[in-house]
């Protein structure tokens, strides 16, 4: 069997422990694998190679992605589609092992009404905003890059009694932000997925200063619907008239060594793929939920938003009395 494999979209933490147990479990098993480089225009620009075991050295450890990625504008297009297919049908593939988030799944999705090989995808993104996975690669590194970052804020904000907004990643979710706000005691957590009220929130300020806290965290979700963390601070630093801090993390949340937990769940779903492929099994993500390794259909993985933990975020206010 001849196998493609690309990273496409965002880089996560974790993809490269992925890649390399999909290399070397694919060569195990009588796979030939083929990276393609650049994400979905590598295979556009017939950017192909065979991988060996070799070239998988001395990355399980390393975030980014070794193949690298992209947002192919080509792929967008119908035209774009159908020449993917063309060429994996040209270059005699019979299975492709696309490792990406959310956009990752809808671009297989089209795909594979296209092109008769197998495909299947493997959920790569720190936003963990894709159904049929209860985590995705490389999020659980991303959450602890950023609570890394704010307990050294934390030094700030106590030594100067202030306020601070943290805006984290998630695109249009805001699992990061819940996880990241829970773990580090913050007093207030805006998401796109529920209503965010400043005054309330000017009012836990107020409130806790009251109780005698001294400072507080805000973590705000980059797609919260009343804006980025720079305009609900000026909102929050006049109703409450403090001068409120802001710190944005940006990409350093994606970047750096994945965890323990990343390298593992990379590992076990690059292996699950190429079992499944092996089998003849198409048209699906990998995942792992409650603890058992599953299978999606593409179009369920990115057709309905994937629900926050709101009992956890729920707690958020008897945590921070
Ligand atoms: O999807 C991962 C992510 O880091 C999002 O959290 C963020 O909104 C987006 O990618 C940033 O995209 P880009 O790397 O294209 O700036």
């Amino acid at each position: 069997m001849k196998v493609g494999v690309l990273t496409s979209g965002g880089d996560s933490p974790g993809m490269n422990a992925c890649l390399r147990a999909i290399v070397r479990v694919g060569i195990s098993r009588g796979l030939s694998i083929f990276g393609m480089h650049g994400g979905l225009q590598g295979l556009l620009d017939r950017s192909i190679f065979e991988l060996t075991a070799r070239d998988v050295s001395n990355i399980v450890h390393r975030g980014g992605t070794f193949l690298t990625t992209g947002r192919s504008a080509e792929f967008r297009t119908e035209e774009g589609q159908k020449k993917a297919a063309r060429i994996l049908t040209d270059e005699e593939f019979d299975g492709l092992l696309a490792l990406g988030g959310n956009g990752t799944m809808q671009a297989m999705t089209k795909l594979c009404k296209l092109w008769d090989g197998l495909i299947i995808g493997l959920p790569g993104t720190i936003d963990n905003d894709i159904q049929g996975t209860d985590y995705t690669i490389g999020f659980d590194t991303a959450v602890n890059n950023a609570v890394n970052a704010i307990d050294k804020i934390r030094d700030t904000a106590q030594a100067f009694d202030r306020t601070f907004l943290i805006e984290v990643m998630g695109r249009d979710s805001g699992h990061i932000a819940v996880h990241v706000g829970i773990s580090c005691g913050a007093e207030a957590i805006a998401v796109p997925e529920t209503p965010t009220d400043l005054n309330e929130i000017a009012t836990i300020i107020k409130e806790g200063r009251a109780r005698g806290k001294t400072f507080a965290f805000i973590i705000v979700a980059e797609g919260d619907e009343e804006g980025d963390a720079r305009t609900i601070a000026k909102k929050l630093s006049d109703a409450t008239g403090e001068n409120c801090r802001v710190s944005v993390l940006g990409y350093i949340q994606r970047g750096g060594n994945p965890t323990q937990f990343d390298r593992i769940l990379g590992t076990k779903l690059g292996a699950y793929a190429v079992e499944c492929l092996k089998k003849g099994i198409s048209g699906v993500m990998v995942g792992e939920m409650g603890g058992e390794l599953v299978l999606t259909q593409f179009e369920d993985t990115w057709s309905s938003q994937k629900g926050l933990d709101l009992w956890l975020l729920g707690l958020v206010d008897e945590l921070s009395i």
